[in-house]
């Protein structure tokens, strides 16, 4: 058996289908790019028949990606396995992924039907799906509460209908290690055809076990892991990537077995998804948590000093964390910039280099110094604005009177080439520049959640601020960074519109588009 393990990541599927406010086309490209960076073998980047944003992701993401496999999933229907087949054909090589639940509890609750004629179901799915390519894979959702007599039955059955990869789910993290590594076990002893197929695993973490269960599973002879970056997933998540690659390298001693990924990636790849899907890591989370690689005890701390083996089994730069902040003033040219970029393991197609330069200069002037994650902080907001901004944020004065409670805020903001200025009163600064905002822009939209946190290290940490507001039944995520974190409030409000706007202008794109048609015109 191949001692190589493929890495499905599911993070723009399983991981997107739990956030509150759903990725843009831009933001799931920015991932996936981050992802093939990585060195993941297959992509699942959407279920295009559950919405037309999917479907346009996926098509975006399967014309771009070359060195990954591009994966969408569809239920065990036609038009469902049509919707995936038209987004993905864009693509080179693409895999179809299919699925229905095997479990009696969802038979019966769920689908309301015999297990017989689910496996009906899943052999013409599977049959239908090889139509439009030979890379289909099955999945047995439930498969963790599945009765193993049944699940035989429909992993030989896929198998025959030309299922390539076979997919195990432990959907609600039931199961505990031996009992899901045994169901591996089992498959591999009783299926007479599984030779014919890759053999995976996709392991929720509702109990805590799902990378343990994954590793169990490998160890009996399953070679594809489906996960997700920081675990983000359905509920408690999915099991994590980079747990489970790091796992694997580091323990390569016991395990034997080996993945195609570039481990130096996996912190920048971390941080990319928990900035752009609003989802902040725990500071003790396994690999990419903040103190993952901090060592607090006076004891500790000498036994680091005289050899880092002592408390560390990976190194910090085996994931791309880089413990030399280098900083950089206004002093620093373009060169530098770019150097620093370059050791970060940016490329010149990931940024703009006069964008950066300018954001960094204004930076510069406000801060004193500049650090490296400042830099990756200024990539990160360049990626979420856009040129075509309907809204921009000109100017922004507060005068606050913490004791009595009471602030003034008074914005200029150019709308569409319209310069307007307002002033409001608040409870505080954030409240009297978010009214001033609303007046000037004529727009007032409902804020969910607001969360300030600190970009970088100390005194020297820019303010960044999360805002996720609710407009006409749909969530839109904000984001603004500055020195000043009623700056930073201001600015994330001011993207909250801006993609309101666009949200806006797409409906009525299609509108248009739609009323053409009825109208009889093309
Ligand atoms: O958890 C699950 O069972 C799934 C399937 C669609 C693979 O996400
Ligand atoms: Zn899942």
């Amino acid at each position: 058996m191949s001692d190589r393990v493929f890495i499905f990541d599911t993070t723009l599927r399983d991981g997107e289908q739990a956030l509150a406010a759903s990725l843009t086309v831009k933001e799931k490209l920015q991932i996936a790019m981050a992802l093939e960076r990585l060195g993941v073998d297959i992509m699942e980047v959407g279920f295009p028949v559950s919405s037309p944003g999917d479907f346009e992701s996926v098509q975006t993401i399967a014309r771009t990606i070359k060195n990954s496999r591009v994966c969408a999933l569809s239920r065990a229907l036609e038009k469902d396995i049509d919707a995936a087949a038209q987004a993905l054909s864009v693509a080179d090589q693409f895999r179809i992924h299919t699925f229905i639940s095997t479990s009696n509890i969802h038979v019966q609750s769920k689908l309301k039907r015999s297990f017989d004629q689910v496996l009906e179901m899943a052999v013409g799915a599977v049959k239908y799906a090889r139509r439009f390519t030979d890379d289909v894979e099955f999945s047995c959702e439930d498969a963790g509460r599945t009765p193993i007599d049944n699940l035989c039955r429909m992993v030989e059955a896929a198998i025959e209908a030309g299922a390539r990869t076979i997919n195990i789910p432990d959907t609600v993290g039931y199961t505990i290690p031996s009992e899901f590594g045994g169901i591996i076990q089992t498959l591999f002893n009783r299926v007479p055809n599984i030779d014919q197929a890759v053999i995976s695993v996709h392991c929720h973490d509702d109990l805590g076990l799902s990378v343990a269960n994954s590793i169990m599973a490998v160890q009996q002879g399953a070679r594809q892991i489906e996960c997700t970056i920081n675990g983000i997933g359905e509920r408690a998540g999915n099991c994590s990537l980079e747990e489970i690659a790091m796992i694997l390298a580091t323990r390569k001693d016991i395990l034997g077995l080996e993945t195609g990924i570039k481990a130096q990636e996996i912190h920048r790849t971390s941080s990319m998804v928990s900035q752009l899907c609003n989802m902040p890591i725990q500071a003790n989370k396994a690999i990419v948590g903040a103190n993952a690689f901090t060592h607090s005890s006076g004891i500790h701390q000498d036994g680091m000093l005289k050899a880092q083996n002592t408390y560390e089994i990976m190194t910090p730069e085996s994931i791309g964390l880089n413990r030399n902040h280098l900083n950089m003033t206004s002093r620093s040219g373009r060169h530098v910039i770019k150097h620093r970029m370059e050791q970060m393991g940016y490329s010149e197609q990931d940024y703009s280099l006069d964008q950066l330069y300018d954001a960094f200069l204004k930076l510069a002037d406000k801060k004193g110094q500049v650090f490296d994650y400042d830099l990756e902080a200024l990539v990160y907001m360049e990626g979420r604005a856009a040129a075509d901004d309907h809204f921009q944020l000109q100017q922004l004065v507060v005068q606050s009177d913490s004791t009595e409670g009471m602030a003034t805020a008074t914005v200029r903001i150019e709308a569409a080439g319209e310069v307007v200025t307002e002033a409001a009163t608040g409870n505080g600064p954030v409240d009297a520049a978010y009214k001033a905002i609303a007046r000037a822009s004529g727009q007032s939209v409902d804020i969910c959640s607001y969360k300030l946190s600190a970009k970088g290290e100390g005194q020297n940490a820019l303010g960044q601020v999360d805002i996720t507001a609710q407009y006409q039944g749909r969530n839109f995520h904000g984001v603004g960074l500055a020195t000043d974190v009623v700056e930073a409030s201001a600015a994330a409000l001011v993207h909250v519109m801006n993609l309101i706007q666009r949200a806006d202008q797409v409906a009525d794109h299609k509108q248009k588009i739609q009323q053409r048609k009825e109208l009889g015109g093309v």
